[in-house]
């Protein structure tokens, strides 16, 4: 069982399925009995957040606990205050604590020094909450990413690099197009495909990425951290833009999903955006029943 949640791979094949299972069931019951009064979750961000913040603040709430909102800015942290002594005494104050860091290796060092669960929620690494959530929203649909696979069209970035751990441990096929040197994280690819025989490709061509192609995702070029590199970045991805003329290569039942914030006229266009096969915003609001379930697991 996992204890923490730093990446999907902290947790069974199992564990995942049964959690999304009861994120469905949690939405469709319209929440849960409140009982987790008296539990308090603390968020630690170290970058900007309107989904993942809001949406497990309002889980824990609507749960009945508390919230601490803890920019990293307010800590003694920023003042050079060890994780390890971080970590230990908010697990004296705290029931669980999520994480939202540039580094990987922050998360997974409160982690080994945190006696309550610590929840990644965005690094320059992972972002395995979205995934869940997003996978939640796939399965909602009424679509089989078993059957059809799924596409990402973009960044190998923090979000490609979660999906790649979700395909390979519930063993779904995964195309990943990007460009030449934005690959997602070779160490993650490389144990996908050893340790899970996980069918992950990587192309180049997002057109060929895109046929015929019914679950497709996509996500910013620029990744917060990132910004010197926006110019560049914007060259490289030209031809990964997510506009009609792409879209129509794929099946005409196709869902478009996308974690947001959007960058529109960048990755992605207003009309595909808004249009039909566009679900991004139930794909938000999913983000607080999958919190909703991930908190009932951990803290209980
Ligand atoms: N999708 C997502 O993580 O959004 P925020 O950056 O607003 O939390
Ligand atoms: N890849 C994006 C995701 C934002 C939710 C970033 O890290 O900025």
């Amino acid at each position: 069982m996992g204890v923490h949640f730093t990446r999907i791979w902290d947790f069974e094949k199992e564990e995942i399925l049964s959690l999304i299972e009861r994120a469905i069931e949690i939405k469709k019951n319209g929440g849960l009995e409140k009982e987790f009064s008296g539990k308090i979750l603390g968020l630690i961000f170290e970058k900007p957040s309107t989904r993942t913040r809001v949406s497990f603040e309002a889980a824990m709430m609507r749960l009945g606990g508390n919230t601490i909102f803890l920019p990293t800015q307010n800590l003694q942290l920023s003042r050079g205050e060890p994780i390890k002594d971080t970590a230990r005494v908010l697990s004296r104050y705290l029931h669980a604590l999520v994480l939202r860091t540039y580094s990987q290796a922050t998360i997974e060092e409160f982690a080994k020094y945190s006696q309550i669960p610590i929840i990644n929620g965005l690094s320059d690494r992972f972002h395995p909450c979205q995934i869940l959530s997003d996978f939640m929203t796939i399965l909602e649909s009424g679509k089989d990413p078993f059957k059809t696979g799924v596409v990402w069209i973009g960044d190998g970035n923090n979000m490609a690099n979660s999906w790649i751990e979700l395909a390979a441990i519930l063993g779904f096929p995964l195309i990943i197009a990007c460009p030449e040197g934005f690959d997602p994280d070779k160490e993650v690819l490389e144990q996908a495909k050893k340790r899970f025989s996980a069918k992950i490709e990587v192309l180049r061509d997002p057109k060929k990425a895109i046929k015929g192609a019914e679950i497709i995702n996509t996500d910013v070029w620029t990744s917060m951290g990132q910004e010197e590199e926006e110019e560049l970045r914007k060259k490289a991805f030209k031809e990964f833009q997510l506009n009609k003329e792409l879209l129509s290569l794929a099946h005409p039942e196709a869902i478009v999903l996308h974690c947001l914030p959007a960058h529109r006229g960048e990755e992605i266009t207003e009309d595909v955006l808004e249009g039909p096969n566009s679900v991004v915003w139930d794909q938000a609001e999913n983000k607080m029943w999958l919190h909703m379930a991930l908190l009932e697991y951990l803290i209980k």
